[in-house]
């Protein structure tokens, strides 16, 4: 079978820039323009069974960064495993407003996959930056990213910021698992890949993101991800317990805490 014919047969079954990607990644080619400039190259079998096997992979709903083991953030690629969460572009928003915010020390609780500390060690290598997470696996991922990019951080095993030192006036970010098991709006079927651990919370979403601001008792800067249907409340939660609302950009909350 031919690049264009494999490409012909599978756009039925999957979208065509999902199956572009997998015939890019398993002819090792650097990007689709390999596909067009050869579509008449004919696949070796080994190739083609490797496609079929990640097309059928795709056609269950199993997410293609979890097929090729990898997903682009900021940029830079990162290894993702079915025990992270798969970086998302609107996460990417934290990465902005953090850089502006010139910060002398991080603090990432709920690293996941290390996209956001590991991003921001490497945009911003003067900062001291620690990246927290409850899961083992998440950490031993998050490590693994931080080796393959060349970035210079420490990890640490934690619930939220239990008995982690905070570094005087901390940026301290957060993209802590918000969605709640009972929004019904929510394809929750595109989810199912992807690690609970990583996804829900309970009181509407809301138990971690509270737990983490009730934790913090000192002047810090602090980034959230949560959707937008629960900034309101996130706001006011916040407000009572010290902080000042700075700004939201899309998914992200921004708040300064001064005593
Ligand atoms: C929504 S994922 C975010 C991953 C990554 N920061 C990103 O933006 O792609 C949330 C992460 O929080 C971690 N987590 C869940 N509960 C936690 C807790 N109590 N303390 C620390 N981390 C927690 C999960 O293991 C998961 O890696």
């Amino acid at each position: 079978m031919t690049i264009s014919e494999w490409i012909e047969r599978s756009k039925q079954y999957i979208d065509r820039l999902d199956a572009e990607v997998i015939l890019t990644h398993c002819l090792k080619a650097n990007d689709r323009s390999y596909l067009v400039a050869n579509d008449d190259e004919e696949l070796p079998d080994n190739i083609e069974q490797l496609c079929d096997t990640m097309l059928a992979s795709r056609m269950r709903g199993k997410p293609l960064a979890y097929i090729l083991g990898y997903k682009e953030f900021y940029g830079r690629r990162f290894i993702v495993t079915p025990e992270v969460l798969i970086p998302r572009p609107e996460t990417e928003d934290i990465i902005e407003i953090a850089k502006a915010a010139k910060p002398k020390s991080i603090i990432d609780v709920g690293t996941g996959s290390g996209c956001i500390a590991i991003t921001l060690a490497l945009e911003l290598p003067k900062a001291e930056i620690t990246a927290v997470d409850i899961s083992d696996s998440a950490l031993s991922v998050a490590q693994k990213n931080a080796k393959q990019l060349g970035a210079k951080l420490n990890f640490r095993k934690s619930d939220l910021l239990d008995g982690v030192d905070l570094p005087e006036k901390p940026l301290i970010i957060a993209n802590l698992p918000y969605v709640d098991k009972t929004w019904n709006w929510l394809d929750k079927n595109s989810l199912r890949y992807e690690p609970e651990l990583a996804l829900y919370a309970q009181k509407e979403g809301l138990e971690l993101i509270y737990r983490l601001i009730d934790q913090i008792n000192v002047p810090c800067r602090l980034l959230l991800e949560a959707d937008p249907s629960q900034h309101e409340q996130i706001k006011n939660y916040a407000k009572t317990h010290g902080f000042s609302f700075k700004k939201a950009q899309n998914f992200i909350l921004y708040f300064c805490k001064t005593k």
